[in-house]
């Protein structure tokens, strides 16, 4: 297997550089970015693995409104817990949320471990959500990689060339600033969520997009997106010309 190209320490630079100028003025307020305490970002962290912001809001805070602390949560039910969850699904997070409580309740005497094996360990826990809940909750030193943020570090250094999870991981880790891990990391996700989006990025206003090896590709596509549409307003425009709509008389 050929080694992984990692970005240089110039790309590197410029793409912390820019991207937390751009967070520090374009982040969202959301109550998970208020706290670091280490139960709420786990929580938060569970709830946005297969949710989006806006639904998982109004959630959030009726989860902590009866589940205020890992011991309460604990000591609910698992049905009670799963019916609080719904209608985000009815789905594995909420029994894997439950048992973790109770896990590190009896276990760890309710304090979320802070390294990252222990946390591994915790069935529901993987990769991801332990490098939040280090990153988020206890400041550590740690990567994280979900879809928005593999989505984000594929385009800019990869382009259009998909990469595996293992390169993508390494090149988190290569990325990640020895100060600011809490802000880059919420900030890589953030671009993601906002800008790099899935199916038609908003590269107009990306900070990074003049580092981006997809931008080309993305402004291409663009470009052809604007010429069908340029033709079929011009179609529209033109009587009498095939595919113009017809008049009512
Ligand atoms: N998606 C997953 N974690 C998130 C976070 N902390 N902020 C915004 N979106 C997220």
């Amino acid at each position: 297997m050929s080694p992984v190209r990692l970005p240089s320490s110039e790309q590197r630079r410029a793409f912390v550089r820019r991207l937390l100028r751009w967070y520090r003025r374009h982040r969202r307020d959301l109550p998970w970015r208020r706290t670091t305490d280490p139960y709420r970002v786990l929580v938060s962290e569970i709830m946005l693995q297969q949710t989006q912001v806006d639904r998982v809001l109004p959630k959030y805070r009726e989860f902590l409104r009866k589940y205020p602390s890992i011991e309460a949560l604990a000591a609910a039910s698992v049905d009670a817990v799963r019916e609080t969850w719904y209608p985000l699904g009815y789905n594995i997070r909420p029994v894997r949320l439950h048992a973790i409580a109770r896990e590190v309740v009896r276990r760890f005497d309710g304090r979320i471990p802070d390294d990252r094996d222990t946390l591994l360990r915790l069935k529901g826990i993987g990769p991801y959500t332990a490098g939040a809940v280090l990153s988020f909750a206890y400041g550590k030193r740690a990567s994280i990689l979900d879809t928005n943020v593999r989505r984000v570090v594929q385009r800019v250094f990869y382009g259009t060339t998909p990469q595996r999870d293992t390169t993508l991981w390494q090149v988190v880790e290569h990325l990640l600033p020895s100060r600011a891990v809490y802000d880059f990391n919420q900030a890589v996700m953030e671009l993601g969520a906002t800008t790099c989006v899935a199916r038609t990025p908003r590269c107009a206003v990306c900070p990074v997009r003049a580092l981006c090896r997809a931008q080309p590709y993305f402004a291409r596509e663009a470009a052809r997106r604007d010429a069908a549409r340029g033709v079929a307003a011009g179609r529209a425009a033109a009587p009498g010309r095939a595919g113009a709509p017809r008049l009512r008389r």
